[in-house]
């Protein structure tokens, strides 16, 4: 495993966000365009806030998706499109019409993930991940339907929360050209440990070829490589 090491959460999130910043940079200058998936959940609002002070940022030719999204509309606090809008996308120049926002309040949940696959590029810059206490990561959650699922988004029913979720499947996050996943906090260190240990069949293993961006509190557990 890819893992770099931070004494903090604020250093995590600025080692995920230099990182962020370095990979736009680059792909604007060879290609025109950066295309990225962010995430939800609490871990990356550090990170977002870094990110609006980020010099030479190419905002202007920045385009945004989402790896997961829950089943409310983007007014909602528990979409992860209003916590990127109010954390990160509010604050910087990236054009609206180039912030593209999976339709969570859509039912059935179905044709949201078939909109959306429908209006992905053929291969993103770069998948932001985060880990669920579960091992769970975008809403691919432990024995869900979506840990099969073939095509580029699904909609997946989570019988623990009761509820749906869109989200990437496995393809669609180990097609881009990189992924990057954010761990931060105690809770996370015994999921973590198993995980580079192999063991537990927690659903981020299946996330090929990342780099995992932890503090020190998540990867107290971690064996030296
Ligand atoms: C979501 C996510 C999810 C998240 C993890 C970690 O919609 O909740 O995208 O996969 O990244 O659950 O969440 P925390 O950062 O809140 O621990």
């Amino acid at each position: 495993m890819n893992i770099r090491t931070f004494p903090t959460p604020e250093l995590t999130a600025a080692g995920a966000a230099e990182a962020f910043a370095q990979t736009a940079r680059a792909a604007v200058r060879d290609r025109g365009a950066f295309r990225v998936a962010l995430s939800g959940g609490s871990t990356p609002k550090l990170m977002y806030r870094i990110l609006r002070d980020m010099p030479e940022m190419p905002w202007h030719a920045v385009h945004i998706y989402f790896s997961d999204e829950r089943s409310v509309g983007a007014d909602s606090p528990d979409s992860n499109y209003r916590l990127a809008q109010d954390e990160l996308l509010n604050h910087v120049p990236v054009p609206t019409a180039q912030v593209h926002r999976m339709a969570g309040e859509v039912e059935p949940l179905t044709t949201a993930a078939e909109a959306y696959a429908a209006l992905l590029p053929a291969q993103l810059d770069a998948v932001l991940l985060g880990m669920g206490d579960d091992g769970h990561t975008a809403s691919l959650f432990p024995s869900t339907d979506a840990l099969q699922a073939s095509g580029r988004v699904a909609a997946n029913f989570v019988p623990r929360l009761d509820t749906g979720r869109l989200t990437f499947t496995y393809a669609e996050i180990n097609a881009a050209r990189e992924r990057w996943i954010l761990v931060t906090g105690a809770g996370k260190a015994g999921v973590l440990r198993q995980v580079q240990g192999g063991e537990g069949g927690y659903p981020i293993a299946g996330v090929q070829n990342a780099i995992w961006f932890v503090d020190a509190a998540a990867g107290a557990e971690l064996q030296q490589a």
